[in-house]
Protein backbone atom coordinates (compact mmCIF):
# COMPACT_ATOMS: atom_id res chain seq x y z
CA UNK A 1 0.00 0.00 0.00
CA UNK A 2 2.76 2.31 0.75
CA UNK A 3 4.17 1.98 -2.86
CA UNK A 4 0.23 2.78 -3.95
CA UNK A 5 0.04 5.59 -1.77
CA UNK A 6 3.13 7.25 -3.17
CA UNK A 7 2.33 6.60 -6.44
CA UNK A 8 -0.83 8.78 -5.71
CA UNK A 9 0.41 11.22 -3.29
CA UNK A 10 3.00 12.23 -6.86
CA UNK A 11 0.20 12.21 -9.19
CA UNK A 12 -2.04 14.73 -6.86
CA UNK A 13 -4.59 11.76 -6.17
CA UNK A 14 -4.46 12.26 -2.53
CA UNK A 15 -6.34 14.48 -0.33
CA UNK A 16 -3.75 15.58 2.86
CA UNK A 17 -5.80 16.38 6.21
CA UNK A 18 -3.12 18.16 8.41
CA UNK A 19 -5.62 18.92 11.30
CA UNK A 20 -6.07 16.68 14.12
CA UNK A 21 -9.05 14.30 13.78
CA UNK A 22 -11.11 12.33 16.26
CA UNK A 23 -11.21 8.69 15.12
CA UNK A 24 -14.89 8.71 16.75
CA UNK A 25 -17.20 9.61 14.00
CA UNK A 26 -14.99 12.69 12.76
CA UNK A 27 -12.59 10.71 10.77
CA UNK A 28 -15.49 8.80 9.42
CA UNK A 29 -17.62 11.85 8.67
CA UNK A 30 -14.66 14.45 6.73
CA UNK A 31 -13.85 11.03 4.50
CA UNK A 32 -17.73 10.89 3.25
CA UNK A 33 -17.41 14.81 2.53
CA UNK A 34 -14.56 14.42 1.12
CA UNK A 35 -16.10 11.25 -1.48
CA UNK A 36 -18.99 14.13 -1.93
CA UNK A 37 -16.51 16.54 -3.15
CA UNK A 38 -14.23 13.98 -5.79
CA UNK A 39 -12.85 10.84 -5.63
CA UNK A 40 -9.53 11.26 -4.13
CA UNK A 41 -7.99 9.37 -1.55
CA UNK A 42 -7.46 10.76 1.77
CA UNK A 43 -4.75 10.55 4.37
CA UNK A 44 -5.19 11.41 7.55
CA UNK A 45 -1.78 12.81 9.22
CA UNK A 46 -2.98 13.30 12.70
CA UNK A 47 -5.60 10.78 14.19
CA UNK A 48 -6.08 11.42 18.21
CA UNK A 49 -4.78 8.41 20.30
CA UNK A 50 -2.79 7.38 17.77
CA UNK A 51 0.66 7.73 16.37
CA UNK A 52 -0.42 5.83 13.19
CA UNK A 53 -1.68 8.39 9.87
CA UNK A 54 -4.81 6.71 8.26
CA UNK A 55 -5.39 6.45 4.27
CA UNK A 56 -8.74 5.85 3.22
CA UNK A 57 -10.64 6.29 -0.30
CA UNK A 58 -7.78 4.15 -2.08
CA UNK A 59 -10.10 2.33 -3.92
CA UNK A 60 -12.89 4.70 -4.50
CA UNK A 61 -12.47 5.08 -7.85
CA UNK A 62 -13.65 2.84 -10.81
CA UNK A 63 -10.70 4.43 -12.72
CA UNK A 64 -7.89 3.39 -10.27
CA UNK A 65 -9.47 0.40 -9.66
CA UNK A 66 -9.05 -0.32 -13.61
CA UNK A 67 -5.36 0.77 -13.46
CA UNK A 68 -4.92 -1.75 -10.77
CA UNK A 69 -6.07 -4.73 -12.49
CA UNK A 70 -4.99 -3.05 -16.51
CA UNK A 71 -8.13 -2.58 -17.65
CA UNK A 72 -6.87 0.31 -20.37
CA UNK A 73 -10.19 0.50 -21.74
CA UNK A 74 -12.11 0.65 -18.59
CA UNK A 75 -14.03 -2.68 -18.92
CA UNK A 76 -12.86 -4.79 -15.71
CA UNK A 77 -14.32 -7.78 -16.61
CA UNK A 78 -13.27 -8.42 -19.89
CA UNK A 79 -9.51 -8.10 -18.08
CA UNK A 80 -10.62 -9.96 -14.91
CA UNK A 81 -11.56 -12.88 -17.17
CA UNK A 82 -8.45 -12.77 -18.89
CA UNK A 83 -6.53 -12.89 -15.61
CA UNK A 84 -8.46 -15.68 -14.10
CA UNK A 85 -7.46 -17.65 -17.44
CA UNK A 86 -3.74 -16.90 -16.55
CA UNK A 87 -4.57 -18.43 -13.01
CA UNK A 88 -6.08 -21.74 -14.05
CA UNK A 89 -3.24 -22.09 -16.38
CA UNK A 90 -0.55 -20.51 -13.64
CA UNK A 91 1.19 -23.30 -11.59
CA UNK A 92 0.43 -23.26 -8.01
CA UNK A 93 3.10 -22.33 -5.12
CA UNK A 94 5.55 -20.49 -8.07
CA UNK A 95 3.71 -17.61 -7.16
CA UNK A 96 5.25 -16.32 -3.76
CA UNK A 97 9.34 -16.04 -2.52
CA UNK A 98 10.39 -16.56 1.07
CA UNK A 99 12.16 -13.58 2.90
CA UNK A 100 12.94 -12.77 6.43
CA UNK A 101 10.02 -10.75 8.41
CA UNK A 102 12.33 -9.99 11.42
CA UNK A 103 12.56 -6.66 10.73
CA UNK A 104 9.37 -5.54 11.87
CA UNK A 105 8.03 -3.88 15.15
CA UNK A 106 5.89 -5.68 17.67
CA UNK A 107 3.08 -4.23 19.67
CA UNK A 108 -0.87 -4.19 20.78
CA UNK A 109 -4.21 -3.84 19.27
CA UNK A 110 -5.03 -0.55 21.18
CA UNK A 111 -1.51 1.04 19.33
CA UNK A 112 -3.48 1.30 16.04
CA UNK A 113 -6.54 3.80 15.24
CA UNK A 114 -9.52 2.00 16.78
CA UNK A 115 -12.22 4.32 14.94
CA UNK A 116 -15.71 3.68 15.31
CA UNK A 117 -17.84 4.88 12.39
CA UNK A 118 -21.49 5.26 12.55
CA UNK A 119 -23.58 6.52 15.88
CA UNK A 120 -24.74 3.76 16.74
CA UNK A 121 -21.93 1.11 15.98
CA UNK A 122 -20.90 -0.96 19.09
CA UNK A 123 -17.73 0.82 19.12
CA UNK A 124 -14.24 0.83 16.77
CA UNK A 125 -14.34 -1.87 14.03
CA UNK A 126 -11.18 -2.43 11.39
CA UNK A 127 -13.02 -2.56 8.29
CA UNK A 128 -10.15 -3.16 6.04
CA UNK A 129 -9.08 -6.06 7.22
CA UNK A 130 -8.08 -8.77 4.58
CA UNK A 131 -8.45 -12.08 6.55
CA UNK A 132 -5.94 -14.07 5.31
CA UNK A 133 -6.41 -18.33 6.19
CA UNK A 134 -5.87 -21.94 4.58
CA UNK A 135 -7.93 -24.17 4.31
CA UNK A 136 -7.65 -27.06 7.28
CA UNK A 137 -7.63 -29.85 4.44
CA UNK A 138 -6.47 -28.40 1.40
CA UNK A 139 -3.88 -25.46 1.86
CA UNK A 140 -5.56 -23.10 0.02
CA UNK A 141 -5.42 -19.60 0.29
CA UNK A 142 -8.64 -17.50 0.72
CA UNK A 143 -8.45 -13.74 1.17
CA UNK A 144 -11.60 -11.79 2.44
CA UNK A 145 -12.59 -9.01 4.33
CA UNK A 146 -15.31 -9.24 7.62
CA UNK A 147 -15.61 -6.35 9.28
CA UNK A 148 -14.16 -6.90 13.04
CA UNK A 149 -15.14 -5.35 16.33
CA UNK A 150 -12.47 -4.25 18.75
CA UNK A 151 -13.30 -5.72 22.28
CA UNK A 152 -9.75 -5.67 23.99
CA UNK A 153 -5.55 -6.23 23.30
CA UNK A 154 -6.65 -10.06 23.16
CA UNK A 155 -10.17 -10.58 21.49
CA UNK A 156 -11.66 -9.29 18.30
CA UNK A 157 -15.36 -10.39 17.45
CA UNK A 158 -15.94 -11.08 13.33
CA UNK A 159 -18.84 -11.83 11.28
CA UNK A 160 -18.36 -14.91 8.59
CA UNK A 161 -20.98 -14.53 6.76
CA UNK A 162 -21.98 -17.81 5.67
CA UNK A 163 -22.15 -17.97 2.11
CA UNK A 164 -17.84 -17.01 2.23
CA UNK A 165 -15.05 -19.25 2.10
CA UNK A 166 -13.55 -18.67 5.49
CA UNK A 167 -16.71 -19.58 6.90
CA UNK A 168 -16.60 -22.79 5.64
CA UNK A 169 -12.58 -22.71 6.26
CA UNK A 170 -13.69 -22.50 9.80
CA UNK A 171 -16.13 -25.34 9.61
CA UNK A 172 -13.69 -27.43 8.63
CA UNK A 173 -10.96 -26.17 11.40
CA UNK A 174 -14.37 -26.74 13.99
CA UNK A 175 -15.15 -30.61 12.74
CA UNK A 176 -11.52 -31.47 13.73
CA UNK A 177 -12.15 -29.79 17.03
CA UNK A 178 -9.56 -27.14 16.33
CA UNK A 179 -9.10 -23.21 15.96
CA UNK A 180 -8.69 -21.63 12.71
CA UNK A 181 -4.98 -19.34 11.87
CA UNK A 182 -5.77 -16.33 10.20
CA UNK A 183 -3.48 -13.33 9.66
CA UNK A 184 -5.72 -10.11 9.78
CA UNK A 185 -3.95 -7.85 6.77
CA UNK A 186 -4.18 -4.04 6.99
CA UNK A 187 -2.51 -2.24 4.50
CA UNK A 188 -2.10 -4.22 1.76
CA UNK A 189 -0.92 -4.06 -2.20
CA UNK A 190 -3.79 -2.79 -4.12
CA UNK A 191 -3.55 -6.31 -5.81
CA UNK A 192 -3.66 -8.50 -2.92
CA UNK A 193 -7.24 -6.06 -1.82
CA UNK A 194 -8.83 -6.51 -5.49
CA UNK A 195 -8.13 -10.05 -5.13
CA UNK A 196 -9.60 -10.75 -1.61
CA UNK A 197 -12.45 -8.61 -3.04
CA UNK A 198 -12.93 -11.94 -5.45
CA UNK A 199 -14.87 -14.87 -4.30
CA UNK A 200 -13.03 -17.60 -6.41
CA UNK A 201 -13.98 -21.42 -6.03
CA UNK A 202 -12.62 -23.36 -3.55
CA UNK A 203 -9.77 -25.08 -5.47
CA UNK A 204 -8.33 -21.56 -6.74
CA UNK A 205 -5.70 -19.75 -5.13
CA UNK A 206 -6.52 -16.11 -4.07
CA UNK A 207 -2.87 -15.23 -2.91
CA UNK A 208 -1.78 -16.78 -6.88
CA UNK A 209 -4.43 -14.56 -7.74
CA UNK A 210 -3.31 -10.92 -6.49
CA UNK A 211 0.29 -12.31 -7.98
CA UNK A 212 -0.78 -12.90 -11.51
CA UNK A 213 -2.80 -9.26 -11.24
CA UNK A 214 0.80 -8.17 -10.10
CA UNK A 215 2.34 -10.24 -12.42
CA UNK A 216 5.44 -11.05 -10.52
CA UNK A 217 5.62 -13.42 -7.16
CA UNK A 218 4.29 -11.96 -3.71
CA UNK A 219 7.35 -11.87 -0.93
CA UNK A 220 6.14 -13.85 1.87
CA UNK A 221 7.09 -14.16 5.22
CA UNK A 222 6.69 -16.33 8.28
CA UNK A 223 3.84 -15.36 10.99
CA UNK A 224 5.72 -15.37 14.48
CA UNK A 225 2.58 -17.48 16.24
CA UNK A 226 0.98 -19.29 13.90
CA UNK A 227 1.53 -21.56 10.76
CA UNK A 228 1.56 -18.78 7.72
CA UNK A 229 3.21 -16.60 6.04
CA UNK A 230 2.20 -13.23 4.97
CA UNK A 231 3.14 -10.72 2.41
CA UNK A 232 6.10 -8.77 3.48
CA UNK A 233 4.48 -4.88 2.22
CA UNK A 234 1.31 -5.49 4.07
CA UNK A 235 1.44 -2.26 6.67
CA UNK A 236 0.52 -3.90 10.02
CA UNK A 237 -0.15 -8.01 10.28
CA UNK A 238 -2.66 -9.49 13.16
CA UNK A 239 -2.63 -13.00 14.07
CA UNK A 240 -4.18 -14.83 15.44
CA UNK A 241 -7.24 -17.64 15.70
CA UNK A 242 -10.81 -18.17 15.44
CA UNK A 243 -12.26 -20.36 18.49
CA UNK A 244 -14.33 -23.39 17.18
CA UNK A 245 -17.76 -23.30 18.73
CA UNK A 246 -17.84 -20.38 19.82
CA UNK A 247 -19.78 -17.07 18.90
CA UNK A 248 -20.39 -14.06 21.14
CA UNK A 249 -22.30 -10.93 20.57
CA UNK A 250 -20.81 -8.75 17.97
CA UNK A 251 -23.10 -5.23 16.92
CA UNK A 252 -24.32 -2.89 15.89
CA UNK A 253 -22.53 -2.16 13.25
CA UNK A 254 -24.10 0.35 10.33
CA UNK A 255 -23.23 -1.41 6.70
CA UNK A 256 -23.08 -1.70 3.47
CA UNK A 257 -26.78 -1.70 2.95
CA UNK A 258 -26.85 1.56 4.52
CA UNK A 259 -28.79 0.43 7.77
CA UNK A 260 -27.28 -1.50 11.66
CA UNK A 261 -27.16 -4.61 11.74
CA UNK A 262 -28.55 -5.29 15.24
CA UNK A 263 -25.94 -7.28 17.60
CA UNK A 264 -26.21 -10.89 16.78
CA UNK A 265 -23.94 -14.08 17.99
CA UNK A 266 -20.96 -13.77 15.67
CA UNK A 267 -17.10 -15.36 15.56
CA UNK A 268 -14.26 -15.19 18.31
CA UNK A 269 -10.94 -14.16 16.90
CA UNK A 270 -8.34 -14.38 20.00
CA UNK A 271 -5.27 -12.21 18.84
CA UNK A 272 -1.97 -13.76 19.43
CA UNK A 273 0.36 -10.99 17.70
CA UNK A 274 0.48 -7.91 15.92
CA UNK A 275 3.17 -6.20 13.94
CA UNK A 276 4.07 -3.67 11.83
CA UNK A 277 6.50 -2.11 9.17
CA UNK A 278 8.75 1.19 10.17
CA UNK A 279 6.08 4.40 10.42
CA UNK A 280 3.20 2.21 9.58
CA UNK A 281 0.26 3.43 7.68
CA UNK A 282 -3.56 2.18 8.82
CA UNK A 283 -6.00 1.56 6.38
CA UNK A 284 -9.78 2.55 6.93
CA UNK A 285 -12.63 1.80 4.67
CA UNK A 286 -16.09 3.47 5.77
CA UNK A 287 -18.58 0.67 4.90
CA UNK A 288 -21.15 1.59 2.25
CA UNK A 289 -19.38 4.16 0.70
CA UNK A 290 -17.76 4.29 -2.52
CA UNK A 291 -14.58 2.25 -1.59
CA UNK A 292 -16.71 -0.33 -0.26
CA UNK A 293 -18.77 -1.08 -2.98
CA UNK A 294 -16.95 0.10 -6.15
CA UNK A 295 -14.76 -2.98 -5.59
CA UNK A 296 -17.45 -5.33 -4.92
CA UNK A 297 -19.25 -3.93 -7.71
CA UNK A 298 -16.61 -4.97 -9.95
CA UNK A 299 -15.83 -8.48 -9.01
CA UNK A 300 -19.18 -9.21 -8.38
CA UNK A 301 -19.60 -8.18 -12.12
CA UNK A 302 -16.63 -9.91 -13.32
CA UNK A 303 -17.99 -13.11 -11.66
CA UNK A 304 -21.59 -12.37 -13.81
CA UNK A 305 -19.89 -11.64 -16.81
CA UNK A 306 -17.81 -15.03 -16.67
CA UNK A 307 -20.59 -17.02 -16.33
CA UNK A 308 -22.85 -14.93 -19.08
CA UNK A 309 -20.06 -15.54 -21.10
CA UNK A 310 -19.89 -19.40 -20.76
CA UNK A 311 -23.79 -19.28 -21.85
CA UNK A 312 -24.18 -17.08 -24.66
CA UNK A 313 -22.89 -14.93 -27.43
CA UNK A 314 -22.92 -11.38 -27.61
CA UNK A 315 -22.25 -10.59 -24.17
CA UNK A 316 -20.03 -6.65 -23.67
CA UNK A 317 -19.58 -5.90 -20.35
CA UNK A 318 -21.45 -5.96 -16.56
CA UNK A 319 -22.19 -3.53 -14.26
CA UNK A 320 -23.59 -3.72 -10.20
CA UNK A 321 -24.66 -0.86 -9.92
CA UNK A 322 -25.69 1.62 -8.19
CA UNK A 323 -25.84 -1.31 -5.73
CA UNK A 324 -25.06 -4.87 -5.82
CA UNK A 325 -28.28 -5.99 -5.94
CA UNK A 326 -28.65 -4.71 -9.60
CA UNK A 327 -27.12 -6.52 -11.95
CA UNK A 328 -27.10 -4.52 -15.61
CA UNK A 329 -25.99 -6.64 -18.66
CA UNK A 330 -24.64 -4.64 -21.90
CA UNK A 331 -24.98 -6.89 -25.13
CA UNK A 332 -25.34 -6.54 -28.31
CA UNK A 333 -27.95 -8.22 -29.83
CA UNK A 334 -27.92 -10.81 -32.06
CA UNK A 335 -31.54 -12.35 -32.68
CA UNK A 336 -34.95 -11.86 -31.17
CA UNK A 337 -35.07 -12.75 -27.27
CA UNK A 338 -31.46 -12.83 -26.92
CA UNK A 339 -31.91 -9.99 -23.90
CA UNK A 340 -34.45 -12.64 -22.94
CA UNK A 341 -32.51 -15.61 -22.23
CA UNK A 342 -29.41 -13.24 -20.56
CA UNK A 343 -31.92 -11.90 -18.24
CA UNK A 344 -32.52 -15.45 -17.18
CA UNK A 345 -29.41 -16.46 -16.95
CA UNK A 346 -27.83 -13.04 -14.65
CA UNK A 347 -30.62 -14.23 -12.22
CA UNK A 348 -28.71 -17.32 -12.18
CA UNK A 349 -25.34 -16.26 -12.37
CA UNK A 350 -25.63 -14.81 -9.01
CA UNK A 351 -27.93 -16.41 -6.10
CA UNK A 352 -26.80 -13.82 -3.68
CA UNK A 353 -27.34 -10.63 -5.61
CA UNK A 354 -29.60 -9.87 -8.65
CA UNK A 355 -32.22 -8.59 -7.15
CA UNK A 356 -33.18 -6.65 -10.26
CA UNK A 357 -31.48 -7.69 -13.35
CA UNK A 358 -31.66 -5.20 -16.26
CA UNK A 359 -29.81 -5.53 -20.13
CA UNK A 360 -29.43 -2.82 -22.49
CA UNK A 361 -27.55 -2.22 -25.53
CA UNK A 362 -23.93 -1.60 -26.11
CA UNK A 363 -24.47 2.12 -26.80
CA UNK A 364 -25.90 2.77 -22.97
CA UNK A 365 -23.83 3.61 -20.30
CA UNK A 366 -23.99 0.99 -17.64
CA UNK A 367 -22.88 3.24 -15.10
CA UNK A 368 -25.30 5.67 -15.56
CA UNK A 369 -28.76 4.37 -14.28
CA UNK A 370 -30.42 7.84 -15.56
CA UNK A 371 -29.20 6.51 -18.90
CA UNK A 372 -30.40 2.61 -17.89
CA UNK A 373 -33.28 3.57 -17.39
CA UNK A 374 -33.74 6.62 -20.24
CA UNK A 375 -32.98 3.04 -22.19
CA UNK A 376 -36.15 1.33 -20.74
CA UNK A 377 -38.38 4.31 -20.86
CA UNK A 378 -37.33 5.21 -24.77
CA UNK A 379 -37.22 1.88 -26.45
CA UNK A 380 -40.10 -0.09 -26.25
CA UNK A 381 -43.17 -0.86 -23.86
CA UNK A 382 -43.18 -0.71 -20.10
CA UNK A 383 -45.57 -3.86 -19.98
CA UNK A 384 -43.97 -6.65 -22.10
CA UNK A 385 -40.54 -5.50 -21.34
CA UNK A 386 -40.85 -6.29 -17.55
CA UNK A 387 -41.27 -9.11 -15.30
CA UNK A 388 -41.04 -10.24 -11.68
CA UNK A 389 -40.51 -13.70 -10.57
CA UNK A 390 -41.91 -14.51 -7.56
CA UNK A 391 -40.65 -16.25 -4.26
CA UNK A 392 -37.25 -16.78 -5.15
CA UNK A 393 -34.83 -16.18 -2.11
CA UNK A 394 -32.09 -13.59 -2.54
CA UNK A 395 -29.65 -12.16 0.34
CA UNK A 396 -28.17 -15.14 2.12
CA UNK A 397 -29.00 -13.09 5.53
CA UNK A 398 -32.11 -12.43 5.22
CA UNK A 399 -34.56 -13.20 7.93
CA UNK A 400 -37.52 -11.21 7.34
CA UNK A 401 -37.55 -12.16 3.34
CA UNK A 402 -37.17 -8.59 2.75
CA UNK A 403 -34.69 -9.61 -0.28
CA UNK A 404 -37.06 -12.49 -2.41
CA UNK A 405 -38.14 -11.84 -5.81
CA UNK A 406 -36.74 -10.93 -8.80
CA UNK A 407 -37.43 -8.15 -10.98
CA UNK A 408 -36.13 -8.45 -14.71
CA UNK A 409 -36.22 -5.62 -17.03
CA UNK A 410 -35.95 -5.76 -20.89
CA UNK A 411 -34.27 -1.94 -22.09
CA UNK A 412 -33.14 -3.10 -25.03
CA UNK A 413 -33.86 -2.07 -28.88
CA UNK A 414 -36.80 -4.04 -30.46
CA UNK A 415 -34.78 -6.03 -32.63
CA UNK A 416 -36.20 -5.75 -35.82
CA UNK A 417 -36.31 -2.29 -35.42
CA UNK A 418 -33.00 -1.59 -33.98
CA UNK A 419 -31.97 1.64 -36.84
CA UNK A 420 -35.40 3.32 -35.45
CA UNK A 421 -33.61 3.90 -32.60
CA UNK A 422 -29.92 4.89 -33.65
CA UNK A 423 -28.87 7.64 -30.56
CA UNK A 424 -28.62 11.33 -32.11
CA UNK A 425 -24.93 12.60 -32.02
CA UNK A 426 -23.37 16.14 -32.53
CA UNK A 427 -20.44 15.29 -35.05
CA UNK A 428 -16.40 16.64 -33.55
CA UNK A 429 -18.39 17.09 -30.22
CA UNK A 430 -15.56 15.28 -28.16
CA UNK A 431 -12.66 17.33 -29.19
CA UNK A 432 -14.59 20.52 -28.29
CA UNK A 433 -13.00 22.20 -24.90
CA UNK A 434 -16.07 24.43 -23.69
CA UNK A 435 -12.97 26.26 -21.47
CA UNK A 436 -11.09 27.47 -24.82
CA UNK A 437 -13.82 29.25 -25.89
CA UNK A 438 -14.62 31.29 -22.87
C1 LIG B 1 -14.81 -3.54 3.07
C2 LIG B 1 -15.52 -4.86 3.05
C3 LIG B 1 -16.12 -5.36 4.21
C4 LIG B 1 -16.76 -6.60 4.20
N1 LIG B 1 -17.27 -7.09 5.35
C5 LIG B 1 -17.79 -8.34 5.39
C6 LIG B 1 -18.23 -8.92 6.63
O1 LIG B 1 -18.19 -8.30 7.67
N2 LIG B 1 -18.68 -10.18 6.62
C7 LIG B 1 -18.74 -10.91 5.47
O2 LIG B 1 -19.13 -12.08 5.52
N3 LIG B 1 -18.37 -10.38 4.27
C8 LIG B 1 -17.89 -9.13 4.22
N4 LIG B 1 -17.46 -8.58 3.02
C9 LIG B 1 -17.65 -9.36 1.79
C10 LIG B 1 -16.60 -10.44 1.58
O3 LIG B 1 -15.42 -10.24 2.27
C11 LIG B 1 -16.22 -10.47 0.12
O4 LIG B 1 -17.37 -10.70 -0.64
C12 LIG B 1 -15.18 -11.53 -0.21
O5 LIG B 1 -14.93 -11.50 -1.57
C13 LIG B 1 -15.62 -12.91 0.15
O6 LIG B 1 -14.66 -13.76 -0.35
P1 LIG B 1 -14.90 -15.32 -0.54
O7 LIG B 1 -16.15 -15.49 -1.32
O8 LIG B 1 -13.65 -15.75 -1.21
O9 LIG B 1 -15.04 -15.88 0.81
C14 LIG B 1 -16.84 -7.34 3.00
C15 LIG B 1 -16.26 -6.82 1.84
C16 LIG B 1 -15.60 -5.60 1.84
C17 LIG B 1 -14.97 -5.08 0.57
Amino acid sequence: MREYLKKLTERGDIRSIRKPVDPEFELAGLTLLSQQRDDAAVMFNSVTGTNMPVATNLYGSRQRLCEIVGADDGNFCQRWSELHRQLKTSVANKYREVVSGKDRISGKLSDLPLITYFEKDAGPYFTSAVFMAKHPDTGIHNLSFHRSMYVDNDELRVRLGSSHDLYHYYKAAEARNEPLAAALLLGTSPELFVSACASLSAEEDELQMAAIIKGSTVSMASCETIDLMFPTDTEIVIEGYFLPDTLKPEGPFGEFMGYYVPVGDNHVFKVSHVSWRREPVFHSIVCGTAEDMYPLDYTTAARIYAYLCDQLPGIVNVACHPFLMNTVVQIRQEYEGHARKVLLAAVAAHMDYSKTCIVVDDDVNIYDLNDVWWAYLSRGRADTRAQILKDIPGFYRDDNKDHWGRLLIDATKPFHRRDDFERKQIPGMDAMKLDDYL
